[in-house]
């Protein structure tokens, strides 16, 4: 394989997405389209990469900060797409294949990508799609033995070219040797007055090199985003063709339309998603897991056979196997949850350690606590974890019961199968075995009368 080169063209207004932020830098599945494109790029192991901004230059360079293999130019005139390589050129120094990709078309799979640079070793290879309305893109124009001979632009083309439903995706490869040369032959004697990177097609028919096409498997994998509605229409269709490799792979879904995976998903065997699911980041679900409708889940590994009930939110949440959590909890950052473990509604745990068999049934918050194996914690506790300044731990034996309406003041210790009154405010290690309360007395007062009604004159 020779080296290979890649520019990707970004440099466009945007100006149909309405926004202030660039358009390379709007987010398809949790990733800027930019995000998209440059990590099927790094998939493909180019010598070097160069960046074509122009519109929100200080915005794209920030957010390409640490990707230190790329190396960004400015176009400071859009005068097409030719005029947008042609600022990319001179920082090329490895010769062998160029790929030039756009910052707006953020799902062509890489492996379309790689039959395109392997074809490009000695000829100019065109990524393109048949569609049924053709309307505004560059045509495909075939002599009568079916070799592509121009790609000609919808402004330019004539009658019968618009006919042409062959398109150009505008993806293409090339030897990189003949790219400086075929540059210095663009002109922008066209319908835009601009210099088009197209017109390599015609330059290669007269240095007889060998012009082929390769045709997108689907649609939608070669799609650019123009506006906010073909930026959401390709979202749905990303998160579809997600939803079938999953389903394909064994994952039953409630309803294939009905889900979102913002990164990366993996499942074991018998994993059911009910409808409306959300994961983001690296989520991992075990054998047999089943997650209720409306959860999100983002960066979180679930063990095998834990159910996780409707309306829940998990963030950074390590969980163990067979737990069943919610509906409406709510884990956070640094929670590790063993396994058997029952944590109810509306309870919120962070950067906690629950071990084996332990129940948080009802409305609780435990932050910065480890809590020991078959604890029981009543509903309406809380971990007073936060002095105002400082963060500090509560530690809870194995057996322990925590009455309901606990205030747990930390740092506390609570013995091994303690008990602690519920209502009990505890700010003194519980000792191990015995009963803790304290709670204000009860009295019973028979000399008590209900208020009247205060009549007002
Ligand atoms: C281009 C192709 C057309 C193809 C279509 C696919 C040319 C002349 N035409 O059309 O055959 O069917 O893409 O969408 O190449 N860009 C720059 N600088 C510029 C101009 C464009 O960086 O001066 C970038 C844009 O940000 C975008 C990409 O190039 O990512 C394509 O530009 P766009 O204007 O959308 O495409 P067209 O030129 O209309
Ligand atoms: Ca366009």
């Amino acid at each position: 394989m020779l080296p290979l080169s890649i520019i990707i063209l970004a440099a466009g207004k945007g100006t149909r997405m309405r926004s202030n932020l660039p358009k390379v830098l709007h987010q398809l599945a949790g990733k800027s389209m930019l995000n998209h494109v440059l990590s099927t790029a790094k998939s493909l192991m180019p010598y070097e990469c160069v960046l074509v901004c122009g519109h929100g230059k200080a915005a794209v360079e920030a957010a390409i900060v640490d990707e230190t293999w790329v190396k960004m130019v400015e176009q400071r005139e859009l005068l097409g797409t030719g005029h947008a390589v042609m600022q990319a050129a001179p920082y090329l120094n490895h010769d062998g294949v160029c790929l030039i990709l756009y910052g707006d078309v953020p799902c062509i799979p890489a492996d379309v990508l790689k039959q395109l640079t392997q074809r490009a070793e000695h000829e100019l290879v065109i990524l393109t799609d048949i569609l049924e309305n053709p309307y505004g893109y560059g045509r495909i124009v075939r002599n009568s033995s079916g070799t592509v001979c121009a790609i000609v632009e919808e402004k330019d083309a004539n009658e019968h070219e618009r006919t042409i439903r062959e398109v150009n995706t505008g993806i293409l490869a090339l030897p990189t040797r003949f790219l400086e040369n075929w540059l210095n032959r663009l002109s922008n004697d066209n319908a835009q007055g601009e210099y088009y990177l197209t017109d390599f097609v015609g330059l290669a028919v007269k240095d007889g090199v060998t012009v082929s096409t390769l045709q997108i498997p689907q649609s939608w994998q070669a799609s650019g985003v123009n506006s906010p509605t073909q930026l959401a229409a390709l979202e749905r269709q990303f998160q579809h063709a997600y939803a079938d490799q999953l389903l394909a792979s064994g994952v039953r879904l409630a309803d294939p339309n009905r889900l979102d995976v913002r990164g990366h998903l993996t499942c074991g065997r018998d994993v059911f998603i009910d409808v409306n699911v959300i994961f983001e980041g690296e989520v991992h679900l075990g054998d047999g897991v089943e997650i209720g409708a409306n959860c999100i889940i983002r960066n979180s590994r679930i063990g095998e056979r834990t159910q996780v009930l409707p309306f829940s939110h998990l963030d950074g949440a390590q969980l163990g196997a067979h737990n069943r959590i919610g509906p409406y909890a709510r884990l956070r950052e640094g929670t590790n949850i063993e396994e058997h473990v029952h944590i109810g509604n509306f309870v919120e745990i962070k950067k906690s350690e629950i071990k084996n068999g332990s129940k948080i049934n009802h409305l609780s918050y435990i932050g910065d606590a480890q809590i020991g194996e078959k604890v029981n914690i009543g509903a309406g506790t809380i971990t007073c974890n936060y002095d105002g300044v400082n963060k500090f731990v509560t530690q809870i034996g194995t057996g322990a019961f925590i009455g309901s309406g606990s205030m747990l003041v930390a740092p506390i210790q609570i013995g091994e199968w303690a008990t602690v009154g519920a209502g009990s405010v505890v700010s003194r290690c519980v000792p191990a075995n015995m009963l803790t309360v304290s709670r204000a007395k009860v009295e019973h007062r028979a000399d008590w009368k209900r208020p009247e009604k205060i009549k007002l004159t």
